[in-house]
């Protein structure tokens, strides 16, 4: 069974934990979190030894893999402590709010030959691995663009926070990096390496949030497909959705408020395109119910959620530790997520352009 070294008591890491509780893949051998009590809690609960540092944590014999699960500016930190220790690592989104740190992270990880899975467990829903796969295994032709919607109401995050403390990190952080880096980790993976960004944004409303009220982000993708994201915290209906088009196929996802996978297929043939007889065909309207008719959707509706997205990462994370099975969301990935979250706002603060590099990390200077 693998010997885990939590660094981090706090709910998220209880919730995965809780994943397997009963499956005997793994228990908690060690723990350490700044607040002793939370802790100490933890042990109570779920076994193992309170280390009284991370160093202690780093070094505590029999640990066979780490999860590190913190306040986010936080873990950056805490990864560069417990790489050394040689170890595979689970940690939690965002590992950091700089891609060039990131990228600093993902070579120490080299270095060290430390897998290291990251938490964006929304490419691990089943309507997202089920547009992957589809994408994957369909002759997309040309992509054209991907257009991601991510929109809250963040005032009733904002509102819960400043009413229980206000000191809590999801007051201090912007959703873009933070939140918002689960879809931009599908949109990297629908769409490929980032071009260049432009962004807009308006931050009106005077409140104790950083987000934006209203962001739109322009990509270029290096494929030359184009993309959107459009962030909203000033909408008062939530939406996090997906539209992908490419020569052959159009795919919406998620776009009617329900976990929905919608498969649009442009008609393949000639004969498809015009229908049999087009010259008998007077009006524009008839002349195209047979396109309309071939690129009728193949829908697909699923019930599983997130509890079923933390049993797929938390088993990728146990198949990592016990069989050697590479990380699917690596730093890597996570460089370039987090390095497109920097540039999509950055680009808004500054009124201009940022252009990426070889590695896929924005060029900032
Ligand atoms: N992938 C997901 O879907 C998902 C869902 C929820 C939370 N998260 C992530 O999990 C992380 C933790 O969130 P949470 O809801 O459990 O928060 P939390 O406040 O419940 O727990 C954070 C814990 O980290 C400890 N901590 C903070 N800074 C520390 C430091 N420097 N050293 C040691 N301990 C420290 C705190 O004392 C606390 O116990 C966040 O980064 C969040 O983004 C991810």
């Amino acid at each position: 069974m693998i010997k885990l070294g939590l660094y981090g008591a706090g709910n998220r890491t209880k919730s995965l934990i809780d994943t397997f509780k009963y499956d005997d893949f793994y228990k908690v051998h060690a723990v350490y979190d700044l607040n002793e009590n939370a802790a100490t809690a933890l042990a109570a609960a779920y076994g193992g030894t309170v280390c009284k540092s991370a160093d202690e944590l780093a070094s505590f014999d029999g640990v066979d893999a780490y999860l590190i699960s913190l306040a986010p500016v936080a873990h950056a930190d805490a990864l560069r402590k417990m790489i050394p220790a040689g170890k595979p690592i689970f940690i939690e989104k965002p590992v950091s709010f700089s891609g060039a740190e990131m990228k600093e992270l993902a070579l120490l990880a080299e270095k060290y030959n430390v897998p290291v899975q990251v938490g964006f467990m929304r490419r691990y829903l089943p309507e997202t691995l089920a547009a992957l796969d589809y994408i994957k295994t369909n002759e997309t032709g040309q992509v054209f663009s991907v257009d991601c919607t991510w929109h809250h109401h963040g005032e009733t995050e904002m509102n819960y926070h400043v009413f229980n403390n206000t000191n809590d990190f999801r007051l201090k952080v912007s959703q873009i990096p933070f939140h918002c880096c689960h879809q931009l980790d599908v949109m990297l993976l629908m769409g490929g390496k980032v071009k260049s960004v432009t962004s807009h944004m308006n931050k009106i409303i005077d409140r104790p949030y950083p987000s934006p009220d209203d962001l739109t982000a322009n990509v270029v993708f290096e494929s030359g497909a184009i993309g959107r994201f459009h962030y909203s915290s000033m909408v008062y209906y939530s939406e996090i959705s997906y539209r992908f088009h490419a020569e052959n196929y159009s795919i919406k996802m998620n776009t009617q408020d329900k976990q929905m996978l919608e498969i649009f297929h442009r008609p393949r043939f000639v004969t498809s395109r015009l229908g049999k007889e087009p010259e008998k065909q007077a009006d524009c309207g008839k002349f195209n119910v047979t396109y309309e008719g071939f690129c009728k959707p193949d829908t697909m509706e699923f019930s599983q959620g997130l509890a079923y997205a933390n049993e797929n990462i938390m088993y990728d994370f146990v198949r990592t530790v016990r069989d050697g099975v590479k990380p699917w969301a690596d730093l890597w990935a996570a460089a370039r997520v987090q390095g497109f979250a920097e540039a999509i706002e950055l680009s808004a603060k500054l009124g201009r352009t940022i252009e990426f590099d070889e590695d896929g990390l924005p060029i900032i200077d």
